[in-house]
């Protein structure tokens, strides 16, 4: 099979933001996943894991969403700022109903992205919290100067001002923040986001707008008629600068999501079919924003994203916690495969969620940590962050699936880095056909190519305690005269760099 690349047709910029991470107070997310505290026997930096922050360093995670999810409509920020021994403890309602002890909050959650050198994404609270609670929360974050809140942070040991890259204007308020019909939510958008003030006009806010559920085209619909409505078409584009959806796959519908680990084929055929409707989805959602939006200046932020199965057997069904096999990491690069070409919209991806929750890309057991085959994923497609997407297509596809799901066996994208190295990724998601790729290049004679491949059984996963069966593993690349040729084994995640 050939892959065409033409280097000369530059799609668009992929935004390092598509490899996006989202962190919750849910189960052992933040606390034990990220955050055990200076006095932890667990070696941290200011209480940060440093086995975690150094693994998520290597992925180069450009932002990270926090603090929910639907926690986040339930978060009072002034609760978690101040001396530790004095913050409100509360009933973490949606995720088990364990005690938050709020000592993870607003600095820490700052202290952590410095540790990363990521960009920062808060998401503020519309369902259960006022206007003025999140004003003053962006007016604490960011405002550098003489003010009630700035005041109190630095009261609170911070002088500067942190810098707000992106902040979400509730989570998910078609449900459990606050189960608003798309009309309301959209008047209430309209109010809440005037207060969430840039101060600084050299670090301007992205304001992003709750979006739907997968495909609730509607929600789409009525909040862009409410918020582009007329007599204020100018004004009303800086309302939003960003449009969220969120889109889950699993094994089946319903509550009873089926297990990660112990699934069948046709269970992985459904899961693919599900993943790849992310590409209908982006194109739906993105035909209604194009209407109202067409020179493309509202990014898709997909926010929330990654399969969701049953929690492990004995672990707290509030907690989420759940393994992650070789179908996860098909399901991821088929993901990012389809976000990088749909890079012209998709501006930012948050997989859900970073370490031991769903789609994790890391699981920690005490003092234990392990990588997932979608840690491996991440890195990957890092290549892909910042670079440019080249048109690429190949010259023929096979269909392989079940009598209900039927798909291409090759997923694939194509960029190029501003160094002028080409990176190739593609999934091969067949079970047992292993294809022959030859990557044509229209302009460029390679001088070198090197590849990486993720390989495994469809439900192999890495075990505590155990020696890793999934990870990232050289790949045999040949120089052509016009490009690379290469093999893709069935069931594997390939990257391919041409110098
Ligand atoms: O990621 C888990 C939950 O899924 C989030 O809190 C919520 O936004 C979504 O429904």
């Amino acid at each position: 099979m050939k892959l065409y690349i033409n280097e000369k047709n530059r799609k668009g910029h992929i935004e390092p933001e598509i490899y996006g991470h989202f962190s919750e107070h849910l189960g052992r997310c933040i606390y034990e996943g990220i955050y055990v505290g200076e006095d932890s026997p667990i070696p941290n930096k200011n209480g940060m894991r440093t086995d975690v922050v150094e693994a998520l360093k290597k992925i180069k995670v450009p932002v990270l969403r926090w603090p929910g999810g639907c926690f986040a409509d339930e978060y009072h920020w002034m609760d978690g700022v101040g001396p530790k021994e004095s913050r409100k403890q509360m009933i973490n309602t949606n995720w088990g109903g364990v005690t938050e002890d709020n000592s993870f909050g607003t600095h820490e959650y700052f202290e952590l992205c410095d540790q990363l050198g990521c960009k920062t994404y808060v998401n503020g609270n519309v369902g259960s919290g006022s206007v003025r609670e999140m004003s003053e929360w962006v007016e604490y974050m960011t405002l550098d100067g003489v003010s009630p809140m700035a005041d109190l942070r630095k009261k609170n040991g911070r002088e500067k001002p942190w810098r707000v890259d992106y902040f979400g204007v509730g989570n998910e308020n078609w449900g459990c923040g606050g189960n608003m019909t798309p009309a309301y939510y959209a008047d209430l958008y309209r109010r809440y986001q005037t207060y969430v003030r840039t101060y600084d006009s050299n670090a301007p806010i992205f304001r992003i707008c709750g979006g739907a559920n997968a495909d609730d085209y509607k929600w789409t619909e009525v909040v862009l008629r409410e918020c582009f409505a007329e007599p204020a078409p100018k004004e009303v584009h800086g309302m939003m600068d960003g449009l969220s959806v969120h889109y889950y796959c699993g094994a089946e519908k319903g509550p009873h999501k089926g297990s990660a680990t112990d699934f069948s084929e046709d269970d992985y055929w459904y899961t693919m079919n599900r993943a790849l409707g992310m590409d209908e989805l982006i194109y739906r959602h993105g035909a209604i924003m194009d209407q109202y939006d067409p020179d493309k200046k509202i990014g898709m932020m997909v926010d929330e994203w990654g399969c969701w199965h049953d929690v492990e057997p004995g672990t707290n069904p509030g907690f989420l916690f759940q393994q992650s096999t070789m179908r996860d990491a098909l399901v991821a690069g088929a993901t990012f495969n389809i976000f990088n070409r749909h890079c012209d919209r998709v501006k930012m991806g948050c997989i859900a969620q970073i370490v031991n929750v769903l789609q994790s890309v890391i699981l920690t057991d005490g003092p234990e940590m392990i990588l997932t085959p979608t840690y491996h994923v991440f890195h990957m497609y890092r290549f892909h962050q910042g670079a440019e997407l080249l048109e690429s297509c190949l010259s023929e596809t096979k269909k392989v699936g079940n009598d209900k799901y039927q798909m291409d066996n090759i997923q694939q994208s194509v960029s190029q880095d501003k160094d002028g190295v080409i990176t190739i990724t593609l999934v091969n998601t067949s079970l047992d056909g292993e294809e022959t790729i030859e990557a044509v290049l229209m302009e460029e004679t390679p001088k070198k190519a090197e590849g990486f491949i993720l390989h495994g059984g469809l439900n192999d996963y890495n075990e505590f305690g155990k020696e890793p069966v999934l990870y990232e593993k050289p790949l045999d690349v040949q120089l052509t005269q016009r490009g690379v040729k290469f093999v893709v084994p069935a069931c594997s995640v390939v990257t391919v760099r041409v110098y």
